[in-house]
């Protein structure tokens, strides 16, 4: 048994940031993670953080205020407003926080941090490095957590999550070195997992980005809470899904149709290419199926006009994405883009200080939902909301061990009893000699969920969906992993983060199917209006062996009453 007083599960942003919290308080804290943490995906954001420092010359009238504002108009108003608050106030900080740790942000001639403009913003407020603002914000939070003697177990997949009478009580991991499992105690826990875009086949995430944390977290009787909100970038490069940062349009980069046509000067005519990503996403949906894409089905993202130097010092690694994978130089040529899936605005819930329902047991990052994206993330909020409150629950989970009267060794029987349990399920899955193969029936998911719980949704569809969903779950009663070698192997971890994913598709669906309306990400033809007056609320999910049972949540209005959204 493995014991430390806080666990926290996951080595980015969040992560990272609530063990530098609690390791700098003196406390025993450690990293459990799928992958080194500078693996992780928070690694792949590109575009940058927001915080209105108001360096830009055309953001000197920035506020906290305005980017509250911004952040609720944003969400369709689904977002809790007390929570927004916190995240926006405490931006500044964490941003000059980060610069004193190093980060390079790229700079304004007068050596302030540089700014950008970014979608769904009044001001030019995302401050970042290039193109490359995750790469270098992670390197900086390691650096802390190297210097601070933060403990990593890396190369491990938390797989069960064990809570007695409402409290924590531990985990286990298996360890993919060596195909064991592992009893992980302590007396908080943070989950710091990201999202699950990998449940979707066209996903700019990371192939670890399958929802497990927040899976986990449903099997243990957590609540989750709005995962049918499921945003899907506008800009990924067509034929592989690779994130093309919405710095491209905040530099000036445009998005044309097959007839040239800048065609988002339609669909929002007062932010154009900036509007938020839900707007653009569906407004280049619409034109590939209404017959105005190019060829194979894509718009173009023109950068030409920026010119060879602001494409160089502001977008080099677009540039190399660009080329290596699309033979496409934007210097010259345009760029073939359409939206993926990239971000999930629901999750494990918390409140404002990270909590979750279960005493003990704390979620920051993207794995949670606080909720202070809503119904629709703008761009440059995720990398802050990573760091506030991963910042948060490092704090919050530091203050609850100070009061635990907890003992170590106290949950040593239920935690031996799941780990029976696990590698019993273990042991199934590695002695099945035939069966139904794990990549063709998790294919057949992705496939499911990326055709038919998309951007554009209606009730054929989404029962469609449901009645695959549930034909899987039975299939996977018989997966076959074929074979594994007590070493380096993920086949083990998949086919137990399988039966998640399993479950996440189930809620958002079913989250979907049950949600009659269109807010923010989630757009039903069939219901094409946002209703206040019936949806004005969160969904809740909770784990039965039937499926989930929904509920639904007050949300939080502070100072801003719903408005109609418009761009
Ligand atoms: O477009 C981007 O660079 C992504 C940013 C984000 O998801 O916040």
């Amino acid at each position: 048994m493995i014991s430390h007083d806080i666990l926290i599960v996951g080595g980015g942003l969040a992560g990272l940031r609530a063990a530098i919290e609690a390791k700098s308080q003196g406390l025993d804290c450690a990293v459990i993670s799928k992958v080194h943490p500078l693996r992780s995906h928070s690694i792949a954001a590109q575009g940058g953080i927001n915080a209105p420092l108001a360096n830009a010359p055309d953001g000197r009238d920035d506020s906290i205020e305005k980017h509250t504002f911004d952040t609720i108009k944003g969400s369709d108003y689904l977002a809790d407003q007390d929570a927004v608050e916190i995240m926006c106030s405490e931006a500044p900080k964490i941003v000059y926080e980060m610069e004193h740790w190093g980060t390079p942000f790229s700079r304004f001639d007068d050596g302030r941090i540089a700014q950008r403009p970014f979608g769904g913003a009044d001001f030019p407020r995302t401050c970042y490095a290039a193109d490359r603002t995750g790469h270098v914000l992670l390197h900086t939070l390691y650096e802390q957590a190297v210097k601070l003697g933060v403990r990593v177990y890396e190369e491990r997949t938390v797989v069960s999550l064990s809570v007695k009478d409402g409290h924590f009580a531990g985990l286990i991991a298996l360890n993919l070195l060596n195909e064991e499992f592992e009893i992980f105690e302590g007396k908080a826990c943070v989950f710091a997992t990201g999202g699950y875009g990998r449940v979707y086949l066209k996903s700019t995430n990371a192939l670890i980005n399958t929802g497990s944390g927040i899976a986990v977290c449903y099997r243990a009787g957590v609540v989750i809470k709005d995962l049918e909100f499921v945003q899907f970038h506008p800009t990924c490069l067509f034929g592989t899904n690779i994130l093309i940062t919405e710095g491209a349009r905040g530099e000036g980069g445009t998005l044309s149709n097959a007839k040239g046509e800048r065609f988002m000067q339609r669909y929002a005519p007062g932010k154009i290419e900036l509007a938020p990503r839900d707007i653009v996403a569906r407004s280049i949906q619409t034109e590939i199926e209404e017959g105005r894409g190019l060829e194979g089905g894509y718009v173009n993202l023109d950068l030409r006009h920026l010119g060879k130097k602001k494409i160089l010092e502001r977008l080099p690694a677009i540039r190399d994405i660009a080329i290596d994978f699309a033979d496409c130089d934007p210097i010259d040529k345009p760029i073939p883009i359409l939206p993926a899936q990239h971000y999930s605005m629901g999750g494990i819930s918390t409140n404002e200080k990270a909590q979750t329902e279960v005493s003990g047991l704390f979620a920051a990052g993207e794995c949670a939902c606080v909720s202070v994206h809503g119904a629709n993330r703008l761009g440059g909020n995720s990398l802050l909301d990573t760091i506030v409150f991963g910042k948060i629950a490092g704090e919050e989970a530091a203050f609850f061990i100070k009061g635990s009267q907890k003992s170590q060794g106290e949950n040593k029987t239920i935690l031996n009893d799941e780990l029976r349990r696990i590698e019993e399920k273990g042991k199934t899955f590695i002695k099945r000699e035939k069966g139904i193969p794990l990549t063709e029936i998790r294919d057949e998911l992705r496939k499911t969920m990326t055709e038919k719980v998309g951007i554009f949704r209606e009730e054929k569809q989404l029962r469609d969906a449901v009645s695959k969903i549930e034909e899987l779950k039975s299939e996977a009663k018989q997966l076959f992993i074929g074979k594994t070698n007590n070493g380096v192997n993920q086949t083990l971890a998949k086919a137990f983060e399988f039966e998640g994913m399993l479950d996440l598709a189930e809620i958002i669906t079913k989250g979907a199917l049950q949600r009659t309306e269109s807010r923010g990400s989630h757009f039903r033809r069939d219901h094409p209006k946002r209703d206040d007056e019936k949806w004005l609320k969160h969904t809740i999910a909770r784990f039965t062996e039937s499926g989930p049972a929904f509920e639904y949540s007050k949300v939080k209005i502070t100072r801003y009453e719903p408005k109609e959204r418009k761009y």
